[in-house]
């Protein structure tokens, strides 16, 4: 199987890649994950290493003569159609994803995560790629109260991130409607883990923490997120690959809800330090207040579950950034963190 993933150089498609190469570096060490479900023959990387796209990312697979990279934009007709053809499936990871600089400027967001995935699906068609994953992300709900979204939630996408998001996974389905393209989309909710750019909470809070500075929460701290760890998010992209139905959406889910309060501690006790290094700030515009995916239909139909708890992935995730501050020391300068 010759599998293309767009957006492996990220956070999370380049433990996909690992993962799909055998070297998922994200695995705690005291967990036992599932044996690979995967074997690919070939594993191209398709990434225009934007600011969070680092090649470094690929480094314990580099060497793999299965996987091969090619530097260029989702956004480029051109390229695209040149890199599809020869692949059986297309994972595309490929977006513009942090929320506060989709505030700052849409443009971006509605290019990458719109545009850029029209171009993907439209090459994908024409040269009739077996199969078109399509990661999304739990934002696009909106914000619930209380209980769970199912598959069949609409859509209430509240920033500009989610709104491109949710455009984006409508034009997917959208594909597989009109032209009967084999798609099948994921919504997953917060990921941690190692290799994750340090814009965002848990990897900015704990190199904060590790550098003796103060880490900003934003408004009242009782925004509600469900943590995933990346490779269990991984797992469940591969199952969704692998046995989905064209044209589902299949929830993917960490299992463990908190506050932000609640994850500051968290990262507070496990880093030694109070409440003394939290500095409050104004809260994000438009802030979601929760979001929470049932995840009753992957694991009935898919058989998924996430394994790794967030006990044990913080914990194995801190010692990460601990252990590799060459990895993000030159990011924080370079982006100003
Ligand atoms: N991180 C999360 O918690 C989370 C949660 C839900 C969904 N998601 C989704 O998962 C996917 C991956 O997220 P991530 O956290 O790994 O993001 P990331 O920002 O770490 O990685 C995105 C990757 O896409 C590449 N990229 C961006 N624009 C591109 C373009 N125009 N052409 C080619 N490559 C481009 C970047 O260089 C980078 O390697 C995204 O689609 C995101 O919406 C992420």
């Amino acid at each position: 199987m010759r599998i293309l993933v767009t957006g492996g150089a990220g956070f999370i498609g380049s433990e996909y890649v690992r993962m799909l190469l055998n070297s998922p570096a994200a695995v705690p060490a005291e967990v036992t994950v599932p044996p690979p479900l995967l074997e690919p023959s070939l594993v191209t990387v398709l990434d225009k290493l934007t600011y969070s796209g680092n090649p470094a990312n690929l480094d314990p697979v580099r060497r793999d003569p299965r996987l091969r990279f090619v530097r260029g934009d989702i956004c480029d007709p051109d390229l695209v159609d040149r890199v599809v053809p020869g692949h059986d499936v297309i994972v595309h990871f490929a977006a513009e994803s942090h929320v506060d600089r989709s505030i700052t400027g849409a443009a971006p967001f509605v290019q990458t995560n719109v545009v850029g995935t029209q171009t993907v699906l439209d090459a994908a068609l024409r040269h009739e790629t077996g199969r078109f994953v399509h990661v999304s992300t739990d934002e696009v709900y909106g914000s619930v109260e209380t209980g769970s979204w199912t598959e069949t939630a609409p859509l209430a996408p509240n920033s500009p991130y989610s709104a491109s998001k949710a455009g984006s996974d409508l034009l997917a389905l959208a594909y597989h409607r009109t032209h009967g393209m084999d798609v099948v989309v994921t919504r997953c909710s917060n990921n941690y883990g190692p290799y994750q750019f340090p814009e965002k909470v848990v990897p900015l809070f704990v190199t904060n923490l590790l550098d003796g500075q103060p880490v900003p929460l934003y408004g009242d701290g009782a925004n509600v997120r469900d943590w995933l760890h990346v490779h269990d998010h991984c797992r469940g992209v591969a199952l969704v690959q692998d046995k989905g139905r064209a044209g589902e959406v299949y929830h993917i889910g960490g299992g463990t809800e908190l506050t932000n309060r609640e994850l500051t501690q968290r990262l507070l006790d496990a880093c030694g330090a109070g409440w003394e290094r939290v500095r409050p700030v104004p809260d994000r515009k438009g802030h979601d207040r929760r979001y929470s995916l049932d995840i009753t239909k992957i694991g009935a139909e898919l058989g998924y579950a996430p394994v790794i708890d967030l006990p044990t992935g913080l914990a194995a995730t801190i010692r990460w950034y601990r252990d590799n501050r060459a990895w993000w020391e030159p990011l924080k300068s370079h982006a100003a963190l």
